[in-house]
């Protein structure tokens, strides 16, 4: 019997260890066909994400090649796409099927939608980078744990996410990974352009070297978002970390409500950063206005976004001073301990440095250093 192995995701954009995991599986489990499965977004959550039409188109443009077809299922269900509900369904359809995941997908499988429902439907076949011997050690974990089967696929691939290659487009910035024909649709529709009068603004109001550093803040944030499964929303953090530094080479008040105290101090920027974000920038969501407004003092009780931001401003990678690599390696590992070090580290400088900490920073530092506090 014919044995169809399914592939899901948002393909926004699909890139080419997409391609290179399917092609593996394929030729691994020796299956007959490929079908994408395209994840449909209710219209209030589709913010910043390209139409489910667009995503469909370059999915199948991508595979172009690979005996792949694309299937329309969660567009027409239209919500409560879970794989758990959806597989059943797309076995009826293709008969003999493999669910295929992404390695790093695994690590949140116990947050999926009833894992041991989907794995009652059909087995999942893991893509695994050649080396991580950690991914067969979780699936075996997890085949133990909720039975059935998965099955690791070996392969070559590079370490990127969808969502990296997206804010490096959206930045100007043509990304490797992107398989020709996406590229060619890209460029020939003008996808992913939305916020180059953003960034033509911007860089009015920023020398060259803080223009790239702020591009770096996106990348850095945007980076630990996926990576460690933030789950911020994709436009509030591209936003944030890209504004973050707008008014830090326009300091004039303008007449905007700063606090008296950070006038004279390097920290004023942040909050006339806000200010200004919102005056020329027409930013109106408190929660980007706020991750602009402490990414530099920090305060207690952060929300996640704010936490983002502060740390990838700190550990963007146009900082190579020491001991920013080493911090920037504890944060790739551990999102939290990374933030914690960063708001140690920074506070023992400017306690040495013997001029003042701000008081918004040495709530941070009782908060998250001396309380332990999450
Ligand atoms: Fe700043
Ligand atoms: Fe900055």
């Amino acid at each position: 019997m014919a044995l169809t192995l399914i592939f899901g995701g948002a393909f926004d954009p699909p890139h080419s260890e997409h391609v290179a995991m399917c092609k593996a599986a394929t030729q691994q489990l020796g299956s007959d066909r490929l079908v994408l499965v395209p994840t449909y977004l209710p219209p209030h959550k589709s913010a910043g994400t390209l139409p489910f039409e667009t995503r469909a188109r370059l999915a199948q443009a991508a595979f172009d090649g690979l005996n792949a077809v694309v299937d329309r299922i969660e567009e027409e269900r239209g919500g409560n796409n879970y794989s758990a509900l959806v597989l059943p369904l797309l076995k009826q359809k293709y008969g003999d099927i493999v669910y295929l995941i992404g390695g790093d997908s695994l690590q949140y499988f116990d947050e999926w939608y009833h894992p041991e429902d989907i794995l009652k439907v059909c087995p999942i076949a893991v893509g695994a980078r050649a080396g991580y011997d950690d991914v067969k050690a979780r699936a075996s974990y997890l085949q133990k744990r909720y039975g059935g089967k998965f099955l690791p696929i070996d392969f070559e691939g590079k370490d990127i996410a969808s969502s990296t290659l997206k804010a490096k487009l959206l930045l100007g910035e043509e990304p490797e990974c992107l398989p020709k024909p996406v590229l060619d649709i890209i460029e020939r529709e003008g996808l992913f352009e939305q916020y180059f009068p953003t960034l033509e603004k911007l860089k009015g109001y920023q020398s060259e070297d803080l223009f790239a550093h702020s591009k770096a803040v996106v990348t850095r944030a945007v980076d630990f978002n996926s990576k460690h499964n933030l789950k911020q929303p994709f436009e509030k953090v591209f936003l944030a970390a890209l504004l973050h530094d707008n008014a830090k080479q326009r300091p004039s008040l303008d007449g905007l409500d700063v606090p008296k105290d950070a006038v004279g101090t390097p920290v004023l920027h942040q909050f006339l950063g806000a200010e200004k974000a919102r005056r020329d920038f027409g930013i109106e969501d408190r929660e980007i206005l706020d991750a602009i407004r402490y990414h530099t003092t920090a305060k207690a009780n952060m929300s996640g976004l704010e936490k983002l931001i502060y740390t990838a401003d700190s550990l963007s990678d146009d900082r190579m001073y020491a001991p920013i690599p080493e911090l920037r390696r504890i944060a790739i590992e551990d999102f939290d301990k990374g933030f914690r070090a960063t708001l140690k580290f920074t506070y023992d400088k400017l306690l040495s440095r013997g001029k003042g900490i701000y008081p918004l920073t040495v709530d941070a530092y009782r908060y998250y250093i001396e309380e332990g506090k999450s």
